[in-house]
């Protein structure tokens, strides 16, 4: 039963909230749909972590597709075998995710030590930004000490065909109950941000804010009496 529910249900219940949540936002909520920048604060910590976390997390989530997406038969096709692929994952995804992590660690401390930041921020800025924490440090534990300490386990013989059944709703909570423990918390803590995200200002994300970088400055004046 808690294996159906943590492996089947749950998922469903996350994927159908980040669906409908982003709908709901869109249509009822749209003027708060920001990323609600705290740069008028503090500039100097929040362009390093700022600038660490996306460095990182945008090839992590490349890595992600390639190991959650495509099966790996049809990479061995390709010429990617077996060892090729932990290779690279492993070193690559590794060098991302801790960089992605020091980016992370950056922004929270920036967060929760800035009293002004810290007054902006809604309790849902401080769950995000820990639940986010959370998921790079165990992706990164799970990376590079569960794969080093369970060498037999391989994830794209489990996770991976679990992860892609529930997309052609074909779910099968059997494959994720030998799943070690670490990568089991890094993707409940995934699937809950997926059931989060909507509510909160992760939903920059999808107005893919490149011109953020050239556009003109927002000018900030104090308030006179
Ligand atoms: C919800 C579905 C998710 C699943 C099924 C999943 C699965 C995985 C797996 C299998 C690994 C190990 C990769 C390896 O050892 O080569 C991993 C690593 C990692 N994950 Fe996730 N993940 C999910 C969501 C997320 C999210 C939402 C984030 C970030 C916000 C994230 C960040 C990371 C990081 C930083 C690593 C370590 C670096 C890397 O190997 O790429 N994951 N994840």
């Amino acid at each position: 039963m808690l294996n159906q529910f943590l492996w089947v249900i749950l998922p469903y219940i996350c994927m159908a909230t980040f669906i409908i949540g982003h709908i709901a936002r869109y249509r009822f909520d749209k003027l708060s749909w920001t990323a609600k920048s705290s740069e008028f604060i503090e500039k100097k910590q929040l362009k390093w972590g700022s600038i660490l976390f996306h460095l990182g997390i945008v090839p992590v989530i490349m890595g992600h597709f390639v190991g959650l997406v495509i099966p790996a038969s049809w990479l061995e096709a390709l010429g990617v075998n077996d060892h090729l692929y932990h290779i690279g994952a492993v070193y690559i995804g590794s060098v991302f995710g801790i960089i992605t992590l020091i980016g992370m660690l950056l922004l929270t401390a920036r967060r929760l030590s800035i009293k002004n930041v810290r007054r902006l921020s809604s309790a849902l800025d401080i769950i995000v930004n820990i639940f986010l924490l959370l998921i790079v440090f165990m992706g990164c534990y799970a990376t590079i000490v569960t794969n080093a300490v369970t060498p037999t386990f391989d994830y794209r013989e489990t996770i991976s065909i679990w992860f892609r059944n529930l997309f052609v709703f074909s779910p099968n909570a059997d494959l994720m109950v030998q799943v070690p423990i670490a990568f089991k918390m890094h993707i409940l803590l995934g699937f809950a941000i997926f059931a989060l995200w909507p509510f909160t200002r992760l939903v920059h994300v999808w107005s893919v804010p490149f011109t953020y970088a050239s556009r003109s400055y927002i000018v900030y004046r104090k308030h006179k009496v």
